[in-house]
Formats: structure tokens, C-alpha cells, sequence
């Protein structure tokens, strides 16, 4: 949550800060701000979106070679002019943009109004430039040891990048808890919350660690330790390409990331199926591989549609592995007092690898002896280096913030994770195992055929677009399914949407049916076949509407319901990567006809770094 982005070289800042900040928007939007260093500090900033700031910067001096910008998804203060960030310290010594939360802010305000500080918003922020200004002036020292001295004070978390007006030379980052990447030019420094605003400036990169801190001139970069250890900066290969982060034609990043699909599940499994052979090599996975293969338990923990991946991964683990499967969400697993062992594997699913409840939970998880894999997406994300082992999903960037390709690359990683244990411990024939590898192989085109009948979504959408509520069903494997499409509709639409297993209607959901509810029930050809059929005869006996899923060549529910969306067949432990298709697709098209910002819905942000 949050975006924030830098740059100290030789060109105009402005240009680049404003680039940056558009690429960064999915994490937050309420308000967007630049600060400009050109002999002085000009802050622009302004409650809303980038284009807003755009309008209100037009004709203001925008020079300068340094400078740093922020876009905010807000925690302390509402959105405001005045609570968006740059933040300015009383005297004006020191500009700072912050992603993350200072949790002691309060004591630190109440010490600094003490000290004769006022505050002119309520950020904790103000709070943290505020600190850094008092101990400059009081130590009489400069802005890098202010900065290190103000950090050791905070509790929290931050990716923080600082301009001093009394040492104009240079720009000074921290990270701890939020990410930070710093990308190396020729004489010039990009920095970013991620590596999307800095891809088309260079391709080399350092990731901050935590507590790291960063002293950065045009031509020369220092990093160090919070306590002043001299850090050797590991510069990395960025491996993302521009077309990646752009729309490429599509209305909404949602539905093209909707439609990269087939590839996306392709570049998951590319290289890593191997049915010739019967193997799956998960090469991130080799030096925990006896652990994994004779776990006695797995704990997955994840958030949102992450968690949603991880309801497909306990059927999987359970049915093919033979493994038993505790699925947490984060923020609850990390507050109760979890039993844990030495034992357990934990599986921490993360599209970002930012979330932070997901990497408290790792962090508990670890202290308790257990062995942590990650499923993350994002290659160097906080979680991928949290923990012990991982595989990365190939995804590519995903920057809608409804989650879509990434929960499909996450079932995929979590397929073959459960086919690899099942096949080493011979719990599926060599017949079943390759079977299963040709039908993951088939997975992207039988996705490309449901498409193919893009027109039938927007149909139904049409139809559904101004209902206030509606449910979602599904039994096994598709309870799950109906959980990510219930939360697909409501994240995006702004309408009330609950997923079920069909089961527990009677349980009371069904009070709500009547003539104006639409059901979306996932009845696709599989053992509760029979069971979820009575399910549709219970909602369409009090006059339900109902949108129903099923396995091509269903013409028994087809006389039954209202809608009908066929998907192709597959093996019922592959069929959540067919059946989420259609229900992000319903998801997506009614949102757009309901004027909803698709891309950007109210009051998320895509990676929730604070918890
Ligand atoms: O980056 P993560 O996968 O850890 O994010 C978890 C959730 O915040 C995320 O899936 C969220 O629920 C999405 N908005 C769902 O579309």
C-alpha cells in the first residue's frame, strides 16, 4: 500500500516521477504528491488520483534533478491535501515519503510537541520527518545519521526516501517491513516500491533489505546498516519486460490479465512438467524435498484470493498427497497461539510477497521451528526471501488489483507441488500421474476456448448487472471457486456477493433466494455431481435465478436453470483452473457496466503492507 518513487541524476525529475507513480497506483489512490529539489524544495500534493496532481502541477516550476513522489492509500488521516505525502519538517529541513506505518508515532508526536513541534496533518509520517529534523538540529550532525538515529527510535514499518534541503546532493532510502528497490543508471538513480516505474530506465537493480539504509548520489551509491555497517549492494538482473506492465490494447489491465491466462498457466508449468520422464522438477523445492514429500502436516497461510488458492491447495494435498492440510488466513493464524512443530510445513501464498500479515505469519512460523515455503509471483518480494525454500509462479506482473491470473498460476504450483508428492510417494500409478500432466498441459487451451465465448459474459452480465446481491455455490473443489468469484463481484462491483459450499444453504443462505437473487452454482461433472443438481432443484423450487457451470455436454442442468456456461472437460483436480474463468469474466463486464473503476475499486489498494 502505498507506491513511492525517486530519481537523482541529471534529467528533469518531474517527468519520471509522474511515470513512476502512475505505474505504482494500483497501491494506492487517495491522494498523490512530488517534491522537486531545485536550489530549494517545491512540494506539490493532492487529495485523489495522479491526473489530479497532473492538473494541479500544470504551469508550477517542475524543475529539478532530484526529486521524489508518493502515491497514498491513506492509514493515519483521511484523504486529504494535507495528509498526502511529501511531508515537510517544521523548519523545512527534511521531505519525506513513507509506505508503511509508524506504530510509536503517538509518543514520538507527544515527545516532539514537547520539543515546541506543531503538526499540520495527521499522518504518522509528519510525525517521522518531525523526528528526523529535531535530532539534526539538537546532534548538530548530519542527515544520514539523523535519519539512522530517528530509525533506531521507530516501531513499525517503512520504505522511506528523504530529501534534505541543507544537503542537496543527495537522496537518503530505508527500508524495513515495506519494500524498496533502488535501479542503477549511468550517473543516476531510480527508486521505486517495486520495479515497475524503473523497467524502462535499466535493468539493474538492488532490492533493500530490511533495516537497510541507503545514501545516494547522482554517481554513487552508499548502503549501510541502520547501526553503520558498510553493506556490499547486491545488483540484480531485472527480468520484466515494458509490454508486461502496459494494457496493450485492453480496456482494463483486469481483462488483460483476465485473457493472459493460457500463458500465464503456461510459464507456470513451462519447464517444470516433464511427462516423458514422469517428473514435475521444482527446482526452488530441491534441498526441502524429503521434508515436503514426508510432511505429516501442512499449514498454508495467505490472504484474500491467495487464501482462496489455498482452499484448492488442502483438496488437492489431501486427495492426491495424502497429506493433512490446515489452511489460515494470516492475520489470524499470527494473533492466535497456533500449535506449530518442528515437523510442520508451512506454504505461505503471496501474489505481491509484500502482504503483511502473510509475513508475520511466516516470521512466527519460523520461530517455531517450522519449515516455510513461499508461493509468491513477484521475483525478490519480502516473502520469496523471507522464506526457507519456494517456487515462483511466472505470472508476470499482475497489476489489476482484483487478483485473476495469479490465483490460476497459484493452483497451478500447488497441482503440481500435490502430483510431484503424490507420484514420490506412489499414491497415483505412473498411468495417473502422466494423465494428469498431459491434461495441466491442456489446461491453457481449454482456457482459450472459454474465451473464445467472451460475448456470452458480457450477456449475462448485462442481465445481472443491477442486482444488489448474489451467492455463490459449490461443492469440493468448486466451494473455493465460489469464494473467489463471490469475492471477484463484490471487490469490483460494489455488490453484496457471498460464496458457500452448496451444502450449508439449508443452513440459512437459503432464507435469502427468492425471485431477484442470482445464483451462481459450479456443478461441474464430478463424485457430488448428483448432490449439487438436488442443490439447484432446492434454489429454482423458491424461484431463484440460476447461472450454472458445467462440463460440456451437461444437458441435464441445462433444462433446469436460467443460464448455462459450458467449460471443457478435465480431471476434476485440475477443474478450479476452467471453472474461475468465467466467473472473473461475469465479474469483470458487470463491474464495467456499472461505471465501477475496474482496475482501481474504492478504498483497496493490490498489496496490503500494513496489516
Ligand atoms: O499479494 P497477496 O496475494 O498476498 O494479496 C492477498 C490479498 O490482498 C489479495 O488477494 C486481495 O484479496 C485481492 N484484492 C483479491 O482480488
Amino acid at each position: 500500500m502505498c507506491g513511492i518513487v525517486g530519481y537523482i541524476g541529471n534529467k528533469n525529475a518531474y517527468p519520471i516521477l509522474i511515470k513512476g507513480l502512475q505505474r505504482l497506483e494500483y497501491r494506492g489512490y487517495d491522494s498523490a504528491g512530488v517534491a522537486l529539489l531545485n536550489g530549494q524544495v517545491n512540494v506539490y500534493k493532492k487529495k485523489g488520483k495522479v491526473s489530479d496532481l497532473e492538473d494541479y502541477i500544470t504551469g508550477q516550476d517542475i524543475r529539478g534533478t532530484i526529486g521524489i513522489g508518493h502515491t497514498r492509500w491513506a492509514t493515519h488521516g483521511e484523504p486529504s491535501d494535507v495528509n498526502a505525502h511529501p511531508h515537510t519538517s517544521q523548519n523545512g529541513t527534511f521531505t519525506i515519503i513513507h509506505n508503511g506505518i509508524i506504530e510509536n508515532y503517538s509518543n514520538l508526536k507527544n515527545s516532539l510537541t514537547e520539543q515546541g513541534y506543531s503538526f499540520v496533518s495527521e499522518t504518522d509520517t509528519e510525525v517521522l520527518a518531525n523526528l528526523i529534523e529535531y535530532i539534526y538540529r539538537t546532534q548538530e550532525t548530519n542527515a544520514e545519521i539523523a535519519v539512522r538515529i530517528a530509525l533506531s527510535k521507530v516501531v513499525g514499518a517503512y520504505g522511506l526516501v528523504i530529501i534534505c534541503n541543507e544537503e542537496k546532493d543527495k537522496i537518503i532510502a530505508a527500508r524495513k517491513s515495506s519494500p524498496l528497490v533502488i535501479g542503477l543508471g549511468d550517473d543516476e538513480y531510480f527508486l521505486a516500491s517495486d520495479a515497475t516505474p524503473i523497467v524502462e530506465y535499466t535493468d539493474r537493480v538492488i532490492y533493500l533489505n530490511n533495516d537497510d539504509v541507503a545514501i545516494i548520489k547522482k554517481d554513487e551509491l552508499i548502503l549501510k546498516t541502520i547501526k553503520n555497517d558498510i553493506l556490499e549492494p547486491n545488483v540484480q538482473k531485472l527480468d520484466l519486460g515494458l509490454s508486461e506492465i502496459e494494457k496493450n490494447g485492453f480496456d482494463h489491465f483486469m481483462l488483460k490479465e483476465i485473457f493472459e491466462q493460457p500463458r500465464s498457466i503456461r510459464d507456470t508449468f513451462r519447464g517444470r512438467l516433464n511427462a516423458e520422464k514422469n517428473e514435475i522438477r521444482l527446482g526452488g523445492l530441491y534441498h526441502v524435498y524429503d521434508q515436503l514429500v514426508n510432511a505429516k502436516r501442512i499449514i498454508i497461510l495467505a490472504c484474500g484470493t491467495s487464501w482462496h488458492a489455498g482452499l484448492v491447495g488442502e483438496y488437492l494435498f489431501e486427495d492426491l498427497a495424502r497429506i493433512q492440510v490446515e489452511v489460515d488466513y494470516a492475520s489470524e493464524f499470527r494473533y492466535r497461539n497456533p500449535v506449530i512443530s518442528e515437523e510442520d510445513i508451512v506454504i505461505a501464498i503471496s501474489q505481491s510477497g509484500e502482504t503483511a500479515d502473510t509475513l508475520a505469519a511466516i516470521q512466527l512460523a519460523k520461530e517455531a521451528g517450522a519449515t516455510v515455503l513461499g508461493i509468491c509471483n513477484v521475483v525478490g518480494s519480502s516473502i520469496s526471501r523471507e522464506t526457507h525454500a519456494g517456487v515462483y509462479t511466472h505470472a508476470g506482473p499482475e497489476i489489476g488489483v482484483a487478483s485473476t491470473k495469479a490465483f490460476t498460476a497459484q493452483v497451478t504450483v500447488l497441482t503440481m507441488m500435490a502430483m510431484m508428492i503424490a507420484r514420490e510417494k506412489q499414491l497415483i500409478s505412473v498411468e495417473k500421474f502422466t494423465g494428469l500432466i498431459k491434461e495441466l498441459e491442456d489446461i491453457p487451451e481449454k482456457i482459450g476456448k472459454i474465451l473464445e465465448n467472451n460475448d456470452q459474459f458480457s450477456d449475462i452480465a448485462k442481465i445481472y448487472k443491477d442486482a444488489t446481491n448474489a451467492l455463490y455455490l459449490g461443492r469440493g473443489v468448486s466451494y473455493p471457486v465460489a469464494l473467489e468469484g463471490a469475492l471477484k463481484l463484490k471487490e469490483i462491483s460494489y455488490i453484496h456477493a457471498e460464496g458457500y459450499p452448496a451444502a450449508e444453504m439449508k443452513h440459512g443462505p437459503i432464507a435469502l433466494i427468492d425471485e431477484n437473487m442470482p445464483v451462481v452454482v459450479i456443478a461441474i461433472k464430478d463424485s457430488s455431481y448428483d448432490k449439487i443438481v438436488s442443490n439447484i432443484q432446492e434454489v429454482k423450487a423458491r424461484n431463484g435465478i440460476v447461472i450454472a457451470i458445467v462440463t460440456e455436454g451437461d444437458d441435464t442442468i441445462e433444462k433446469m436453470v436460467d443460464h448455462v456456461i459450458a467449460i471443457p472437460e478435465t480431471d476434476p483436480s485440475l477443474v478450479s483452473l476452467l471453472s474461475t474463468i468465467p466467473l472473473q469474466l461475469i465479474a469483470y463486464y458487470i463491474a464495467v457496466m456499472r461505471g465501477c473503476n475496474v482496475d482501481q475499486p474504492r478504498n483497496l489498494a493490490k498489496s496490503v503492507t500494513v496489516e
